[in-house]
């Protein structure tokens, strides 16, 4: 293939960015996407402070706005995210307890619902596990009201939307390591009691080096059962941007069930990691040697 999008289609993969729905107007960016990506996220339109800014009244124009988009162009729709610690709404922050416990499923219930359909993984949880050495959960408002909110959100979101792949997304997990080994313990333990999930994503935003266990360490998660997908790719420059690209990318195609690869953004400038110039195009959206690496690799 001569795109992103034609090229992992071979492999039987998709390939996707993530999109500030805003800039589906600015036609130098909807050419490359529309050109080189068949799958996109929003960036931040589905996120719960963006669907449900006050309790109860829900929001989906920049949502709606991305399906349209991706139905006409002939793109798959990642949804991210229905439960998170960060970019909930104010009043959600201010909720402890059984009545946050009651908000935060209802808000799972009611945007899976609504996009029942036309989603083909949602994250139904990001980022629940801490950093560091310990393994454990994060500490957040959501985990204080019991350790069972996770499975909670994933029969919630499973019943909403049964044709939806349900994915728990993290990032410092590209490896073999203590948080990665937590959130595996918690995937085996939900296979083991049926709670329904169906795939894991890694963020993957990273530096200047490649966990030479990335692989390894996808093969482990999708031998417990469940699809692994590349969710927000982006690569620092300053060390071998191209080659941790192409290194990514081949670890995804040597593993049967790493169904896609996504990454955080079109262009450099649109990347939330701003000077890093992480991303497979430039400013100007001319391709880089990243994105030369990663169709070499497809
Ligand atoms: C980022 C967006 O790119 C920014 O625009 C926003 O200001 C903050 O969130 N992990 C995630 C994404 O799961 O939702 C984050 O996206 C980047 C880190």
């Amino acid at each position: 293939g001569t795109t992103l999008k034609a090229a992992a289609a071979e492999k039987g993969r998709y390939f996707g960015a993530a999109v500030a729905t805003g800039k589906l107007s600015t036609s130098a960016y909807t050419t490359i996407l529309n050109r080189e990506f068949n799958s996109v996220v929003a960036e931040n339109e589905m996120k719960w402070d963006a669907t449900e800014p006050q309790q109860g009244q829900f929001n989906y124009g920049g949502g709606d706005r991305l399906v349209s988009h991706a139905q006409a162009n002939g793109m798959s729709v990642r949804g991210h995210a229905l439960l998170w610690y960060q970019q909930q709404p104010g009043w959600a922050q201010g909720m402890s307890g059984s009545a946050l416990r009651n908000a935060a499923i209802n808000h799972v219930t009611q945007v899976a619902t609504h996009f029942r359909g036309k989603i083909h993984s949602w994250d139904v949880v990001n980022e629940a596990f801490a950093d560091g050495g310990s393994g454990a959960r994060r500490d957040s408002n959501l985990q204080r009201t019991g350790n069972d909110w996770i499975e909670a959100a994933f029969r919630a979101a499973r019943a909403a939307d049964p044709g939806a792949k349900l994915c728990y997304n993290d990032y410092n997990t590209d490896g073999i390591n203590a948080k990665s080994t937590g959130i595996y313990n918690m995937v085996r333990d939900f296979k083991s009691r049926g709670v329904p999930i169906d795939c894991v994503g890694f963020q993957s935003h990273l530096g200047t080096s490649l966990a030479g266990d990335y692989q390894a360490n996808l093969q482990r998660f999708a031998d417990l059962g469940v699809d692994v997908q590349i969710t927000e790719l982006d690569v620092m420059t300053g060390g071998n941007q191209a080659t941790i690209y192409g290194s990514v990318t081949r670890a995804c195609l040597a593993v049967s069930r790493c169904t896609g690869i996504t990454t955080w953004g079109v262009r450099d400038c649109d990347s939330w990691r701003g000077s890093d110039n992480a991303l497979l195009f430039d400013c100007n959206g001319n391709k880089k040697a990243a994105y030369t690496a990663v169709l070499d690799a497809l």
